[in-house]
């Protein structure tokens, strides 16, 4: 099975977590893309839509749901979104597509998480993938500096700027062994706006699709 297929897969089994009456928080990426596609066919269960990028209201707006800001929600019951990696801990690195900020609000203010993969996501240890760190333009290279001391390599994301106005930093050859203590040191650091580690606040069901079909991890 191809990984187009996998993550059209894992979105339809994420379905099944949206029960009527839900506010529901949509994440970013092609997985999540998957999901924008098949929500439509339970429309009716769906009270109103919170997004985490300006992209995915485009999407969401184009199939007919009404997306609200968070300002306005309040809360979210279920955030559905995909993941660069994920440890069986469900500890994930998330940013690829450069909307982790948001991403993050949006998770911490679900009740509950369910991230969307496919197989090849899941990892022993965090860090194979670049860690994505959302920075203030005028801190770049000081935070990059700040990086450099943690054995981490930034790259800057040249020529994208996130939906909040700030640049990228993509942290290479990371090994990260403990991720929920490498998060808290990292949001220490002066001019990061977001780290893309979900650790603090991971995913609390992990949905995988594999050749096999598709399965449930959980926290
Ligand atoms: C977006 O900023 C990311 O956090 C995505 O959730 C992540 O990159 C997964 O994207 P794909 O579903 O496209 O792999």
């Amino acid at each position: 099975m191809d990984a187009s297929e996998k993550k059209r897969q894992v979105a339809q089994a994420s379905l099944e977590f949206i029960e009527p009456g839900t506010l529901l928080g949509v994440g970013t990426g092609s997985t999540v893309n998957c999901l924008i596609e098949l929500l439509p066919t339970i429309r009716g269960r769906i009270e109103k839509v919170v997004s985490s990028s300006k992209a995915s209201s485009e999407l969401l707006e184009a199939q007919g749901f009404e997306v609200i800001t968070l300002n306005e929600a309040g809360a979210i019951d279920l955030y559905i979104d995909g993941a660069d990696e994920s440890t069986k801990r469900l500890h994930l690195i998330k940013g690829g597509g450069g909307a982790l900020t948001r991403e993050k609000i949006l998770a911490g203010a679900a009740r509950r998480f369910i991230c969307i993969v496919d197989d090849s996501k899941l990892v022993g240890m965090l860090g194979t993938f670049p860690l994505p760190i959302e920075v203030l333009p005028m801190a770049q290279e000081f935070v990059s500096q700040r990086l450099v001391k943690l054995r981490g390599q930034p790259v800057w994301r040249e020529g994208f700027v996130t939906d909040n106005g700030n640049h990228i930093l993509d942290v290479h050859d990371l090994q990260i062994t403990n991720p929920i203590e490498f998060e808290s040191r990292l949001n220490q650091i002066p001019g990061i706006v977001c780290v893309g580690l979900f650790a603090n606040r991971p995913a609390d069901i992990l949905l995988i699709a594999s050749d096999t079909g598709v399965r449930e991890m959980r926290t």
